[in-house]
């Protein structure tokens, strides 16, 4: 009988990818994942760090589990990512019910870990090995499900903004080499795969090894250029960069690609110079708005996603006002903020902290912000006809939902054969988080 795993995925997008990675290389231990912490034989928690509410969830959560084995002696209990990095041995310590503690770069490793566990062992491993992780995971896409895909093809971050925790949990940049994402997407792309998104910390700083390209190396935009001549693979997107990173080839690809969707996340965090310079951003609020102006003229249609961080040490009211002008000034289609958290080991831990009660009055009205300009740009989709690829059943029978090109959530009454195909939709209801739209003939 195979043994049964179960992941809980928290945090970013490269996690969950991670997660699909562990699930299929612990297939090779004899593993298949279940649904439920229950039917576990194994659980693995695939933590996050960027903000310490993130890190504690996963305590609480082990609390949880301690009881589930004590009523289940065999089973195993295992914490990989961010928070298995920054803490190491020191989640073993404070609950003594986890077995495994695996840091990002050593999932390879997860198979000779597993058997060290079942020879009575503890396992602990937060290096950060010579050896390509990429290439010794082994096969893809077993373990994905579904039309749309993340692909990571660049990890770690060398920028260091003051307020991060990426540099130390993730380690230094490194890129995927070409032939190694072609592959990868290509077998995607033969399971029926017809989206994927590339991530990486600062993927738009990729430069993966390519024999073809000048000077042995391609850019993103050149990585992408490549992957629009996958067969089946229909939409590619990219995500998270730095303004800094926006060369003009990139730019260039969201004019020239029509794979490569009109959308675009680039966090700017804040739109106060003396902020962002405290930060460590390396660009400037006028920088940052003259190179939307150059992404919107090669892409008019681009829809601009960002990050933004409130009661950043030292943040006075007439910074976050520059950054609502920011705001302002954009016209973001989509935005996450956050409270500026401290996080052990970066610079602007050690700074004088804004009250609590100020970042929440401060986030409150930047929200309201945002989520005015969201709904805008959701209600400006009215009346038009969309390309959505849909991924799964909706709440109503008949209905399926999936994403449209801007990423809005989009619902229509289609046939169950739809599902995994891209079909126009004209959109005739924009509600808070979705739209929803009749089938076009
Ligand atoms: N506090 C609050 N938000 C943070 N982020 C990163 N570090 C912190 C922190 N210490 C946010 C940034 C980043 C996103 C992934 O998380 O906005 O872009
Ligand atoms: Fe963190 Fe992104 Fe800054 Fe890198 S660029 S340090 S990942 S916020």
């Amino acid at each position: 009988m195979p043994r049964k795993l179960y992941v809980k995925t928290y945090g970013c997008q490269m996690n969950v990818y991670d997660s699909e990675r562990m699930a299929e290389v612990l297939a090779t231990s004899g593993y298949e994942t279940v649904d439920t912490p229950e039917a576990a034989d194994m659980i693995l928690l695939n933590t996050c760090h960027i903000r310490e509410k993130a890190a504690e969830k996963v305590y609480s959560e082990l609390g949880r589990l301690k009881g589930l084995k004590a009523a289940k002696p065999d089973l195993k209990i295992g914490v990989a990512g961010c928070v298995a990095q920054a803490e190491g041995e020191e989640i073993m310590r404070r609950q003594p019910a986890v077995d495994l503690v695996v840091g990002p770069q050593s999932y390879h490793r997860l198979p000779a870990m597993e058997a060290r566990l079942r020879a009575g062992e503890a396992a602990l491993d937060t290096d950060f090995p010579e050896e390509d992780k990429f290439s010794r995971l082994g096969a893809r896409a077993a373990a994905h499900r579904g039309p749309a895909a993340f692909l990571t093809v660049q990890e770690g971050c060398d920028k260091f903004c003051s307020f991060c925790v990426v540099p130390y949990t993730r380690g230094a940049e490194t890129s995927r080499p070409v032939t190694q994402v072609i592959a990868e997407a290509s077998a995607l792309a033969a399971r029926g795969v017809r989206e994927i998104t590339l991530l990486g910390q600062n993927v738009n700083a990729y430069h993966g090894a390519d024999a073809d390209a000048d000077g042995g190396e391609a850019s993103l935009a050149g990585l992408v250029h490549r992957l629009a001549g996958i067969a089946g693979l229909e939409r590619i997107r990219y995500t998270t960069s730095h303004p800094n990173d926006m060369t003009d080839d990139l730019i260039e690809a969201h004019g020239s690609c029509a794979k490569l969707m009109p959308y675009l996340h680039l966090p700017v965090q804040s739109g106060s110079n003396s902020i962002l310079k405290a930060m460590n951003r390396r660009h400037t609020a006028e920088s940052y708005l003259r190179l939307i102006e150059r992404i919107r003229a090669a892409r008019p249609d681009i829809l601009l996603s960002g990050d933004f961080i409130v009661g950043f040490p030292g943040e006075t009211e007439a910074d976050f006002a520059d950054t609502l002008a920011l705001v302002e000034a954009v016209g973001y289609g989509q935005a996450y903020s956050f409270k500026y958290s401290t996080r052990p080991g970066t610079p602007a831990a050690e700074r004088a902290q804004v009250d609590e009660d100020v970042k929440a009055e401060r986030l409150a009205r930047l929200q309201a912000l945002l989520s005015r300009q969201q709904r805008q740009a959701q209600d400006a989709m009215v009346g038009k006809e969309v390309s959505v690829l849909f991924e799964r059943a909706g709440r109503l029978p008949g209905q399926l939902v999936g994403k449209s090109e801007h990423l809005h959530a989009v619902h229509a009454q289609a046939p169950a054969a739809l599902l995994g195909e891209i079909a126009r939709v004209r959109i005739g209801e924009s509600a808070p988080n979705s739209l929803g739209g009749v089938l076009e003939g």
